[in-house]
């Protein structure tokens, strides 16, 4: 069966949708786009905070004076309608902007974005072996700040930067890339936000470390404190992540994924601790739909 995706305002065949080659966006990177997750839950399957994510996309394009010419409840909508004619009880859903127009110049049209939603099925992001925990490389590039680049909208161009992070570090054995900001402070992974545990409480950088605010990471603040575990947001050194009992990365592909190693170090005894493993329990209760105090995230493809 072909895959079915949103296109303007309609459901079309994937195969059917063609742009022309020299879009500015594959020339420039000037998209915007979002990431969301589906899951399987015992009623149906649902979107897990899908008007967050609609909104962050909202705000990537006000950031990059793109008009997306459709309303928030369009998007949310067509979004659930691409799950639902794909059938798929869970998946990853990739909405996206672009500027379709031919040309060679910088600055791009303003009439001729097009707006795209696909869905498809998604695993874990940084594979099996990453829920007994991974092992990341501080990197070597620099996280983007916003003097140079929007760190807050989820802009394809930026991405560059995070290519270029995964690169280095895959190529190099580790599995992830950790970034820090331009201060030398602990920023983030390249698609994902990080978490340490230290002394029991949870410890992330906020935004003055140029991290993307990911809906994730808010998600893990609110559940952890719901559980009683405290959560600070400051600036984290890196020699911290050394010395902390437990380390992770969030993110809405990379969900919870323990991070054992950094450096070749061993993070704590080198196995996933109990506060990350007890969240990844609870995450994955909530995004199943069996934590009713966290059931508002939770949008259901009917
Ligand atoms: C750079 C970056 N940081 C963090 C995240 C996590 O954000 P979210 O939890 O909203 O997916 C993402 C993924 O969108 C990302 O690309």
């Amino acid at each position: 069966m072909s895959r079915k995706i949103w296109y303007q305002g309609e459901i079309k065949k994937y195969e059917d949708v063609k742009v022309t080659l020299l879009t500015h966006t594959l020339q420039y990177g000037s998209g915007i786009f979002e990431g969301i997750r589906a899951y399987k839950t015992d009623d149906g399957t649902a979107i897990f905070r899908l008007k967050d994510h609609i909104e962050r996309f909202f705000n990537s394009a006000k950031i990059l004076r793109i008009n997306l010419g459709f309303t928030v409840d369009e998007l949310i909508d067509a979004t659930v309608k691409v799950v639902k004619e794909n059938g798929f009880e869970s998946c990853y859903i990739r909405p996206f902007a672009f500027h379709e127009s031919d040309g060679i110049g910088v600055k791009p049209k303003t009439d001729d974005i097009r707006v795209a939603i696909i869905a498809v099925p998604f695993g874990k992001y940084l594979g099996d072996k990453s829920v007994n925990g991974i092992r990341a490389k501080i990197s070597s590039w620099k996280r983007i700040n916003s003097d140079v680049l929007s760190v807050q909208a989820k802009a394809t161009g930026n991405y560059l930067n995070s290519v270029l992070a995964s690169s280095e570090a895959m190529d190099g054995g580790y599995d992830e890339a950790i970034l820090t900001s331009h201060s030398g402070y602990l920023a983030e992974g390249p698609g994902e936000n990080i978490m340490l545990v230290k002394n029991g409480r949870l410890i992330t950088p906020g935004i003055e470390s140029d991290i993307l605010l990911g809906i994730t990471r808010y998600s893990i603040i609110d559940l952890s404190e719901s559980l009683g575990i405290p959560v600070t947001e400051r600036h984290v050194h890196k020699d911290e992540l050394f010395t902390a009992d437990e380390v992770f990365f969030c993110g809405t592909a990379a969900e919870i994924t323990p991070v054992v190693n950094v450096d070749n170090i061993e993070i704590g005894n080198g196995r996933v601790g109990p506060i990350t493993s007890k969240l990844m329990h609870e995450y994955a209760d909530v995004t199943a739909g069996r934590n009713k105090k966290f059931n508002k995230w939770l949008t259901y493809v009917k």
